[in-house]
This record gives structure tokens, sequence and C-alpha cells, in this order.
């Protein structure tokens, strides 16, 4: 199964991502998480990223194209994949087109999740996040255990640094303006289902599951 993620920050692209990684058994290939690694790993890609990523802006296409055809190229990405946050324009888009298309292989869905602004800034302003596994939190909607430890490898969670205010509002800025153009791309290609993402985690994973059973390989 290979499918997209598409969707505003903050509407719960990780979130589902990663269960519908471990329900269908394929690899999540999420961008966001692959450069945090990387800035928190002080490597030149992450020197490089840091800026763009603190101001809620997008990352050049070229730096995260390369990132994600050495992710493709991967043995564990035959299996299927979802990508959570790619692409996140057209010129990505068009270069994930081909090379999928090299491999000789193709989308099968790419699902957008639909949220309201006012739900989104509330899930951005109360989530806290795994610096060491990427786990989500949020502080009212899916609060760890403890409080303030991730339940799954116990670091301390912190807040990442672009759910700022300043940076959220860029963050949706850049996404209408050069994200939201996708919805129409994949539409055009027959492949995007609309998906409604304001409920629970429980039931918008629910609603997801059934959307991608049919593709389901493993
Ligand atoms: P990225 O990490 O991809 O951030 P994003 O797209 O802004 O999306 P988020 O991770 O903020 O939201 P999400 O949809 O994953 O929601 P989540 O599940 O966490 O990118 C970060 C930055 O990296 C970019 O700004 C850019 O600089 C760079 N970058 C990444 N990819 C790039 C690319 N392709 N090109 C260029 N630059 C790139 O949920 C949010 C919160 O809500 C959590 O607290 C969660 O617990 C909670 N929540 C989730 N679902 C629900 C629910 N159903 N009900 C209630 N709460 C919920
Ligand atoms: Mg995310």
């Amino acid at each position: 199964m290979r499918v997209v993620f598409l969707g505003a920050p903050g509407v719960g692209k990780g979130t589902q991502a990663d269960r519908i990684a471990a329900q269908f058994k394929i690899v999540k290939i999420s961008t966001g998480d692959v450069l945090r690694e990387a800035v928190r790993n002080q490597t030149p890609l992450g020197r490089e990223a840091k800026s763009f990523m603190d101001q809620g802006k997008l990352v050049p296409d070229s730096v995260v194209i390369g990132l994600v055809r050495d992710k493709l190229d991967e043995p564990g990405s035959a299996n299927g994949f979802v990508l959570d946050g790619f692409p996140r324009t057209v010129p990505q888009a068009e270069e994930l087109g081909k090379v999928l298309e090299s491999k000789r292989v193709n989308l099968d869905r790419v699902v957008n999740f639909q949220v309201s602004r006012e739900d989104i800034i509330k899930r951005l302003s109360g989530r806290r996040s795994c610096p060491k596994c990427q786990a989500t939190f949020h502080l009212d909607f899916a609060p760890s255990k403890t409080g303030s430890a991730c339940d799954r490898c116990g670091e301390v969670l912190v807040q990442r640094s672009d759910d700022r205010r300043e940076a959220i509002e860029m963050r949706l800025k850049v996404y209408d303006e050069q994200t939201a153009p996708l919805i129409r791309y994949y539409s055009d290609q027959q492949l995007l289902t609309e998906l409604d993402g304001s409920g629970a985690v429980a039931t918008v994973f629910q609603n997801l599951s059934q959307v991608l059973e049919p593709y389901r390989t493993t």
C-alpha cells in the first residue's frame, strides 16, 4: 500500500500515520520527523533546515526531495509506505511521481484530512512531542500517562519550537499558498479521498482504516 497524507499543520497526519503504519505493516516516512532528528543531531542537513523550520517556512524542495528519495530506496519501503508531510509543493509532487515511475509503482491513495482552523490552533498549541522517538501527545486530547514523560521511551516531552503562535500562523499561510494546490493536483489524478479529521483519534482512525483497507498488501 502506498499512500500520502495531506492536510494543514495539526490535522493529525503524524498521529494517524503511526497507527496506519502499525496496522498495515508499512513504513511511515515523515519529512518533519527526519528533519527534526537532523536538527537534534546537528548534522549538515539539520543546520540547513533549522532556521526554515523554526520560522514555519518550508525547507527547500531540493533538500526534502533528496531525503525522500533515499527513504524510498530503503528495502523496507518496498512493502509499502505512508508519506506524512510530503509532498508539500507541486514540484515535490512531480518529483515523487518521477521516482515512483522509475520504480514502476503507483500511489494507491492520497488522503486529505479536514479540520477547522479553530481546532487546528487548539491541537497545535497543546501538542507535546517526544524529542527522542517523535511520539506525539496533547495536553488535553491525548495526554501521556505521567503528563510530562513519553509513554513510549520515557524521555521528557517538549513543545516543538514551531508550535509558537507566530510560527503556527506562518505554517498555516505557507500551507494555504504552497500545499493546498496539491488537493486539486491529486484530485485531477483521481487519487484524492477527503477525510473528516475532526473527530476523536480513534474515530478518525476507524474511518481512515476503512478508506485504506482495499489497498492492503500485507
Ligand atoms: P511537519 O512535522 O510535517 O509539520 P506539519 O505539517 O506542520 O504538521 P504537524 O506535524 O504540525 O501536524 P500533524 O498533522 O502531523 O498533526 P499531529 O498528528 O502531530 O513539518 C514541520 C516543518 O518541517 C515544516 O514547517 C517545514 O519547515 C519542514 N518540512 C517538513 N516536510 C517538508 C516538506 N515536504 N517540504 C518542505 N519542508 C518540510 O497532531 C497535532 C496535535 O493534535 C497533537 O498534539 C495530537 O496529539 C493532537 N491530535 C491529533 N489527532 C487528534 C484528534 N483526532 N483529536 C484531538 N487531538 C488530536
Ligand atoms: Mg506531524
